[in-house]
């Protein structure tokens, strides 16, 4: 049995690079939807209570319901509770975040609605909060929307200084950016109509998360790591994300989704390309950003012919999620009876250059599975020779460094050791970092990090054009293929399992298994 037997301990002394966000506003589109009031309303509150917002800031929540200025902070206050925390109602921190919002109604589509906005920004707000003009826009309304957001932003004058006195402007786009290679092209092409490519914001919520930035500290602020991070030394990775959630009322979405778009072509390779990539040149949006695109370009194309031998697919059926009855997908609100839409989806991606090459890197992701995780695992090759051979009845474990993104986020490395006595026996132990116990208690939420770096202008954790489009050409052709292909048995796999046995198949034909810490 494995054992865990090291804790970390760290210094007091941080190296940090605190940077504090010129005076601005934001306007969130979709104000009054799920996304605004369970991610972004709470994530702008947690900044102000941690001083983080600029002293002089505003939000207007923009949607296409009238509705008072008060009665938007109201039903703003109501999530805070609600998504935060029961006591924040009314508190003086709540009152006084609830003082820099604004509400302001608008049809999408009407361009004269963008011109009141603009003369509500510059003739009302700016008097009562001075922010130079410095505005952020954020797309929280479904995807078909942007389009007019965009055009219309752009075409009212309020996408683009008109003169060096006015404030900057930035934009911030959800995914999905785009369903397909196809359509990101044509979304990048009317987002630049309106802005340059260094005001677009293209949002991925893993890059913010803590745990996700941390691989790259790991991997290039420590000198032991790096040395062995290839294919001399690496059997393979496996990345993990694996939710007990299913679609929570996002049928009607997920449908036209499905595991490949919601989750494949943006936080999977994302994760994958934080693992692989080559160190940048400097820790800013460009170099890390090249570096991704570089591994991406890296990554080898799936053959049409035997996608099989490299993606499965799987759908939820009913079962239990932690002792609880759910239902099959196909019963979802918003969901066809017949839907062939994939919950689950397994691939072996293989990167082809000098480091990598041999070296899979499996990637799963689900819903309705087992258990709720998310984690990156590098197994490390065997020992070349044992040198007591005859002293262990069975192959050793190979050593594995575990980069537990969530829940219970940390980084773990097993390895084999000595148990204390007369004879020579050894059993894996495991050596573990868990941020709670270093860090204590408190995680940024991944919002909270993006909107702050935003404000920064600091891209460096945002998508760029290439980026998004390179990943889209790597999951197109599976889509395309699969949507010819119909799936011969869904749904194929229990609520409450770990996805359909082809997934375990698709690893059992190397040799490997799935690995969880
Ligand atoms: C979103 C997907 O981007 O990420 C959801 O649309 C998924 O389907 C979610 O559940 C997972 O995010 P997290 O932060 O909970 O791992």
């Amino acid at each position: 049995m494995q054992q865990t037997i090291v804790s970390t301990e760290y210094a007091d002394i941080y190296l940090c690079n605190s940077r504090s966000p010129e005076p601005c506003g934001m306007v969130i589109f979709g104000a009054s939807g799920d996304l605004a009031h369970r991610k972004l309303l709470p994530a702008l509150y947690r900044l102000f209570q941690d001083n983080l917002l600029p002293s002089q800031f505003f939000i207007v929540g923009a949607a296409r319901t009238e509705m008072s200025h008060d009665a938007f902070r109201e039903n703003v206050k109501e999530s805070l509770q609600k998504f935060l925390s029961p006591d924040i109602y009314k508190t003086p921190d709540c009152e006084n975040f609830a003082k820099k919002i604004y509400y302001f109604p608008l049809e999408y589509n009407d361009p004269t609605g963008y011109s009141k906005l603009s003369d509500f920004l510059q003739n009302t707000i700016e008097h009562e909060q001075i922010t130079g003009g410095n505005l952020v826009f954020y797309l929280a309304v479904p995807p078909p929307v942007y389009p007019d957001v965009l055009q219309n932003l752009g075409s009212r004058g309020l996408s683009k200084r008109k003169n060096s006195e006015e404030g900057w402007r930035r934009v911030i786009i959800e995914k999905p950016f785009g369903n397909d290679l196809k359509s990101a092209q044509e979304l990048t092409k009317i987002a630049r109509q309106s802005f340059e490519e260094n005001q677009i914001y293209r949002i991925d919520h893993y890059l913010g998360k803590e745990t996700v930035q941390n691989i790259l500290t790991f991997r290039f602020a420590n000198t032991i790591f790096e040395p062995i991070w290839n294919r001399n030394y690496i059997d393979n990775v496996q990345i993990s994300a694996l939710e007990t959630l299913g679609v929570e009322g996002r049928g009607g979405y997920y449908e036209q989704a499905g595991a490949l778009r919601d989750m494949f072509q943006n936080h999977m390779l994302q994760l994958l390309s934080l693992v692989a990539m080559e160190p940048p040149a400097a820790f800013n949006a460009d170099c890390i950003r090249d570096e991704k695109a570089k591994l991406f370009r890296s990554i080898r194309p799936f053959p049409a012919d035997n996608l099989s031998d490299f993606v499965v697919r799987g759908q939820y059926d009913g079962g239990k999620i932690n002792g609880v009855d759910s239902i099959p997908y196909r019963k979802e609100k918003g969901v066809s009876p017949d839907s062939v839409t994939e919950t689950f989806a397994a691939a072996r991606f293989l990167v082809d250059n000098w480091r990598w090459q041999g070296v899979p890197f499996y990637l799963r992701s689900g819903k309705r599975m087992a258990g709720a995780l998310t984690e990156i695992s590098i197994e490390f090759k065997q020992v070349p020779h044992l040198f007591i051979k005859s002293a262990v009845s069975q192959d050793l474990k190979p050593n594995i460094l575990t980069f537990r993104i969530q829940p219970d986020e940390g980084i773990s490395l097993t390895f084999e050791a000595k148990r204390p006595g007369p004879e020579m026996c050894m059993g894996q132990v495991k050596m573990e970092f868990l941020y709670k116990s270093v860090f204590g208690g408190k995680i940024s939420d991944a919002y909270e990090i993006l909107l702050l770096d935003c404000m920064l202008g600091d891209s460096t954790l945002y998508n760029r054009e290439d980026g998004v489009e390179l990943c889209w050409s790597l999951i197109t052709p599976m889509i395309e293929k699969w949507k010819t292909e119909k799936p011969a048995a869904f749904p194929n796999y229990k609520s409450g399992t770990f996805g359909p046995v082809e997934s375990e198949k698709l690893l059992e034909r190397d040799g490997r298994k799935w690995i969880v810490s």
